[in-house]
């Protein structure tokens, strides 16, 4: 099936009692025993399993074209499990340009796991080659990257891990409509179910999908029970019902974010537009490749002072001055403030999440923001 249909249609079989076509929210924490068994139909305490969890997962690894899915209560709980599931002395990869929260996580409180981890310029599969350790057990991906859209061969990568080392793909800003790394040899995919799949900036989740059952997937998702970070049944129904339109979102997502692009690429007050969609893209050809559109997420810088990239910012009336991104309404913000210290991202970037509003008063609200340069 294709994937509009897979969005519909996965996991929404009903228990048929009351003949919902829209299965119902499963508040109970507790399922009742029958003798025998431990719980009716397989559950029995929701932190250990419950309904709303597994169609939303049934959902996730259909659209992944995976064989499993574990759904976490946030994005970085998601990425947690995948790391605590290493052991103490495995190494780690990641991209020097990682989202600065996987980075924080892995250098704050991975290291004190026992983790080894570097960095290491993802876009040349050389560099990461030569930076394979006996111990790497994990490659961590994230492409496009947060904040500079970087983009990564995601099968070459997986090629030259071979079978000892581990892909684990980061693909929250792309979602499963623009590219699915499991087709390409990953191992894992990671989401924050807050963006693109939740899509309207109203509900906290992630999830890690699996390309088949193996010893590193069951001990993320023992993690996922043992140490508890699981979604509420409400958000995990919320998560099913907006993934049910995320192919069409994200295509509008990507008309626009494109047009945008060319709109910002063309604007005299721009010094440079990063989105992989544009011909100017460094991994333009890449991205064609691997990705089936080129997602809603813009970066570019402005052709001024940090001070004026902030300023920027305020002098919209559409576009909503706020951090994170995927949601029906554009967001933006100057992305260093939001990164902080040690960050390496340029100071007069800012980072647009563009939404679904006509493409046209966004272009309108934009010349008006950066008319502030003037
Ligand atoms: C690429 C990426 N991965 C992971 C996360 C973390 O997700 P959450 O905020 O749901 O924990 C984010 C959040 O911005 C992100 O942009």
């Amino acid at each position: 099936m294709k994937k509009e249909t897979i969005a519909i249609h996965s996991g929404m079989e009903s228990d048929g009692t009351h003949g919902d076509v829209v299965p119902p929210i499963h508040k109970s924490t507790i399922f009742k025993h029958r003798k025998g068994k431990e719980g009716a139909a397989g559950y029995n305490y929701t932190r250990a399993g419950n309904p709303n969890r597994t169609q939303l997962e049934q959902q996730l690894a259909a659209l992944e074209s995976g064989s499993d899915a574990a759904a976490f209560s946030s994005g970085v709980a998601a990425s947690s499990a995948v790391f605590q599931a290493l052991e103490p002395g495995d190494h780690v990869l990641a991209p020097e340009d990682v989202y600065h929260g996987t980075r924080e996580l892995l250098n704050e409180l991975m290291r004190r796991w026992g983790l080894e981890i570097n960095f290491v310029d993802m876009t040349d599969v050389g560099a990461v080659d030569r930076a394979m350790q006996d111990n790497t057990k994990l490659i961590w991906i994230e492409s496009p990257s947060n904040p500079m859209l970087y983009i990564t061969d995601i099968g070459s990568v997986c090629e030259m891990a071979g079978d000892e080392t581990e892909v684990c793909v980061d693909n929250t800003w792309p979602t499963p409509v623009n590219q699915r790394p499991l087709e390409f040899g990953a191992d894992l995919v990671v989401h924050s179910t807050t963006k693109y799949l939740g899509g309207h900036s109203d509900v906290l989740g992630g999830a890690v999908i699996a390309a088949t059952s193996s010893n590193l997937y069951e001990r993320i998702e023992s993690i996922q029970s043992m140490a508890g970070a699981v979604p509420s049944p409400s958000n995990c129904w919320l998560l099913s019902r907006s993934i049910r339109t995320l192919p069409y979102r994200v295509r509008a997502h990507n008309e626009n974010a494109r047009q945008l692009a060319e709109f910002l690429e063309a604007h005299s007050k721009i010094e440079e537009v990063y989105y992989p969609g544009l011909k100017s893209h460094d991994s333009y050809e890449l991205a064609r490749r691997q990705m089936e559109g080129p997602g809603g997420m813009i970066s570019f810088l402005v052709d001024g002072t940090e001070e004026e990239a902030k300023e920027v910012i305020w002098q919209s009336q559409l576009i909503t001055p706020a951090t994170s991104l995927g949601g029906v309404e554009s967001t933006w913000e100057h992305r260093l403030s939001s990164e902080g210290e040690g960050s390496q991202t340029p100071g007069n970037m800012i980072r647009i999440s563009v939404g679904l509003e006509h493409v046209d008063d966004l272009a309108s609200d934009l010349e008006r923001a950066l008319g502030v340069l003037d």
